[in-house]
């Protein structure tokens, strides 16, 4: 087992073909078995071979976004072994976007299953640091500087209906609906692409990417000094150190800094994080982000009818 960095988050990496090292990520992680691993690997052509069946808009997707933040479902060929997919007959693979790892990959048979490399539940990691703090130094890690993207990729299910293609979004990243749509449209093929209503992918949890202290999603107009007792009497606590926390303007900036703001918030000392959903977060470069906020906040406080 080691932690590897990708451009999206660091994981924690275990051969495919060691069941000793698939039982190790669970184990360190704390993670539960009914939530699947991701598969990475160092090419297309890898992904084929541990695939049962590839069908042409996998083609298309995995020429046009690998390496990079992308994760497609397919069903899954027999060796890969069923710790890795919870059971199911499906298989995730992505080939990650960073140069360190890309090497090692390209070094094994097969590939490496990787989950993020953090504990079950809690705030993904983005430096080797984040790693190493998590872990209290327990793993090794293969050092890649800081991640790019910062969340987690974007994950894809592919389907043949009747006479068109079915794409669903289970988890927003990087990769929009509008730009997977527009490369196959590009390449002549007719699919639908939506992001799925509900969290068919096991592991797509509730509460999820937690930090420390609470992380209350607010109005635009929210004043601490004059509506904090919204958010202690919903939260059933006092606070003193409340730390508002303005969102970069740009998305791919906000995405990058976004778990490594979470963590650093808690230690630095504060004992509340807010965060304002504001008009220009409605774009779809911003679903990935809010996507995991909402899964971080312990509670969010709606907007006034009056005001
Ligand atoms: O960017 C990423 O994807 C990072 C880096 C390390 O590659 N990995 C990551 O892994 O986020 P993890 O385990 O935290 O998330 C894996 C996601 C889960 O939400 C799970 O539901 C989904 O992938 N998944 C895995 N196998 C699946 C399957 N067979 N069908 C549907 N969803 C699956
Ligand atoms: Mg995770």
């Amino acid at each position: 087992m080691v932690a590897i960095p990708t451009e999206t988050v660091y994981g924690l990496a275990g051969w495919i073909f060691s069941e000793a090292g698939l039982n190790n990520i669970f184990s360190v992680k704390e993670r539960p078995f009914f939530d699947p691993l991701i598969v990475h690997v160092d090419s297309l052509k890898r992904a084929r071979e541990l695939a049962l069946e590839w069908t042409v808009v996998h083609d298309i997707l995995a020429t046009h976004c690998w390496p990079g933040p992308l994760t497609l479902i397919a069903k899954k060929h027999s060796k890969i072994n069923p710790l890795i997919t919870a059971g199911l007959e499906s298989v995730a693979l992505r080939c990650p976007n960073h140069p360190q790892t890309l090497k090692l990959l390209a070094s094994i048979e097969g590939g490496l299953a990787a989950p993020s490399a953090n504990k079950f539940g809690k705030t993904s990691p983005t430096t080797s640091f984040h790693v190493a703090e998590e872990f209290h130094n327990d793993v090794p890690i293969l050092e890649g500087g800081e991640c790019s993207i910062g969340i987690e990729s974007t994950v894809v299910g592919i389907t043949l209906l009747k006479n068109e293609y079915l794409v669903e979004i289970y988890r927003p990243g990087y990769f929009t609906a509008r730009m997977i749509s527009q490369i196959l449209e590009e390449n002549q093929i007719k699919a639908s692409v939506q992001y799925a209503q509900s969290p068919v992918a096991p592991g797509q949890l509730q509460h999820h990417y937690m930090p420390r202290i609470p992380l209350v999603i607010v109005p635009e107009n929210f004043n601490w000094d004059k509506d904090r007792l919204k958010v202690e009497s919903a939260l059933k606590k006092t606070f003193s150190q409340p730390k508002i926390w303005e969102q970069p303007k740009n998305a791919h900036l906000a995405s990058r800094e976004l778990y490594s703001r979470l963590r650093q918030f808690d230690q630095e000392g504060y004992d509340i994080i807010l965060t304002a959903k504001l008009p220009t977060h409605s774009a779809e470069e911003w679903l990935g982000i809010w996507n995991r906020l909402h899964k971080a906040q312990s509670l969010t406080v709606e907007k006034d009818p009056a005001s």
